[in-house]
């Protein structure tokens, strides 16, 4: 028995060992940690089930079969975060660049169906090559295989992808199709420099391809930008407290010694004082934390998790200090997909408005405002979620109507004293309503001044809407955090549901 234990060990520490000492070498001077490495960070101490140790590849073209190595570029299994089940792969650079055989996939896909069967979330820890280029179609398939797992468990279980290395090629699909996206100082792109040469004649480095600035600021592919592969998976873990284990459970809940009745100073009282919206949340919130989400992208709108009394929610709120908080394609986009996250795995969402309208201008047009704004728009009617909204300030326009609106099935409506409703600034519609009364008038100027006055007292305040009950009650700032922890709890067993169908058509 003892030799046979013996030859275990002997394998478990050579599969451990993924491509070779001096591979490892080279990953750590390159400042990322290891496969290995990063899954005892992500996992608590001691917790992680390995499957699949021995699993080697099956290619034999290329003189393949003298170069095989146990586990074949990726460790995966399961383990616990904060306390709650996961499935987590980690590909390991050292072995083939990490890139993608079948059975790499086939080790993937197996943690990807015990955990939809589990209901637990999945974490891929990715850093890759791409397909393996010496096993030709058998790793396009295996890439597909687990893009049907991305797509048929989404909404079902929470996906979570880090970019700790490359990720070029097919690599980049599993992750677009998975719910967030972190990103230490790596790259992905779908065609490398390489390649780019050869088709455009264009030079350009992989940073600017697709760094993890590009797609944290630009491109919005990405959710989280990160300094080094430790502060990725810390910050992976504190996302994993705000989420439920699937569509069937409820966030955690994580007592607060925050008094849920704390009075606070929110907005200034000057409608023309500009301020923060994120200092609104932090103020609001359990001890002024507010995790946010796609921080560089589109700041125009704020998305990201906090708690309300112990209980996460999902926040969307305009920043009236980007853009006056004016909702254009990327904002829509950003938001839309956020409020679909949320509505799926139960996560009440908290809307804070103060936005002028949708965003004018030909590029925005060109762009299609119409077709994106129509997916958030899209997102908050079909949610069913508890829907609490807070008018700070403006709300014109189309973009009152989409901001979770009452008409949108919104739960609980408030307004401060210092909303105004309306369908447009004053300024902009006294111009067009009085243009001529302006224009024939002995003091032009002063008369505009008394019309949009005259709007001003008519529309630009929450009276009107309270009276007709889109506004369920207009709140002084102080009291918003008891207001709002209340409200939820009133909505705590919130059942509303849709008509069965096989699914919408968002438009895409
Ligand atoms: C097989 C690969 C590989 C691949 C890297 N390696 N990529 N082996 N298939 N796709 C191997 C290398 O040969 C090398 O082996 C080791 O991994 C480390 O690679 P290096 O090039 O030395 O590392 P580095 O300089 O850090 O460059 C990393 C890289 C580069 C940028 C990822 O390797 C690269 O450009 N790889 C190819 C990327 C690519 O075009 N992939 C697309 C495949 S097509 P040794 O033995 O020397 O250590 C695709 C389409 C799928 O993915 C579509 C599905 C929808």
């Amino acid at each position: 028995m003892q030799d046979k234990i013996e030859k275990l060990r002997e394998l478990s520490s050579q599969a451990e060992l993924g491509g070779g000492i001096q591979r490892i070498e080279k990953q750590h001077q390159a400042g990322k940690l290891t496969a290995r490495e990063r899954i005892d960070l992500l996992l608590d101490k001691g917790t992680f089930m390995e499957f699949d140790k021995f699993v080697t590849h099956r290619c034999t073209n290329f003189g393949m079969e003298k170069q095989k190595y146990l586990g074949d570029g990726v460790v995966t299994g399961t383990g616990l975060v904060n306390g709650r089940t996961v499935f987590v792969f980690a590909q390991d650079f050292t072995v083939f660049g990490g890139s993608l055989s079948k059975t790499l996939s086939e080790k993937i896909c197996k943690i990807m169906d015990m955990a939809v069967n589990m209901g637990a979330p999945v974490i891929g820890l990715n850093d890759s090559g791409g397909a393996r280029i010496q096993e030709g179609v058998q790793s396009l398939a295996g890439y597909a295989d687990i893009f049907l797992r991305n797509t048929l468990s989404s909404g079902v279980i929470p996906q979570i992808s880090a970019i700790m290395g490359p990720c070029a090629g097919g690599a980049v699909y599993s992750p677009a199709l998975t719910d967030f996206i972190f990103m230490v100082k790596s790259y992905m792109f779908l065609t490398g420099p390489d390649v780019i040469k050869t088709v455009t004649n264009e030079e350009v480095t992989k940073e600017d391809l697709g760094g993890c600035s590009v797609h944290n600021a630009t491109s919005g592919v990405a959710h989280f930008a990160t300094e080094n592969d430790t502060d990725c998976i810390v910050k992976v873990r504190e996302l994993m407290s705000f989420l439920p284990q699937n569509n069937m459970e409820e966030a955690p809940f994580k007592a607060t010694i925050d008094d849920a009745n704390r009075l606070e100073t929110i907005v200034p009282d000057n409608p023309n004082m500009p301020y923060d919206m994120k200092e609104v949340i932090k103020k609001v919130v359990d001890d002024g934390h507010f995790f946010e989400v796609q921080e560089d992208f589109a700041k125009n709108i704020i998305i990201g998790y906090a708690r309300l009394n112990g209980k996460t929610v999902g926040i969307v709120a305009n920043q009236p200090q980007v853009l006056a908080g004016a909702l254009n394609v990327d904002a829509s986009v950003k938001a839309g997909r956020f409020v679909r996250f949320c509505d799926a795995f139960n996560i009440p969402l908290l809307t804070l408005v103060d936005v002028p309208g949708f965003m004018p201008g030909v590029s925005e047009e060109k762009g299609g405002i119409i077709r994106h704004g129509a997916k958030l728009l899209y997102a908050y009617c079909e949610a069913t979620v508890p829907k609490v909204t807070l008018i700070t300030r403006k709300a014109y326009g189309g973009a009152y109507d989409v901001m979770s609106s009452k008409h949108l099935r919104g739960d609980i409506n408030y307004a401060y004293p210092t909303a105004e409703i309306a369908v447009m600034g004053p300024e902009g519609a006294v111009k067009i309503l009085s243009r001529k009364e302006i224009s024939e008038a002995s003091d032009p100027v002063a008369k505009e001044k008394e019309l949009v006055q005259e709007y001003r007292d008519t529309f630009a305040n929450p009276y009107r809407a309270a009276e007709l009950g889109y506004i369920d009650e207009i709140i002084e700032p102080a009291v918003t955090r008891p207001k709002l922890i209340r409200a939820f709890e009133m909505l705590a067993n919130k059942r509303v549901g849709n008509l069965p169908r096989k699914h919408g058509n968002i438009p895409l």
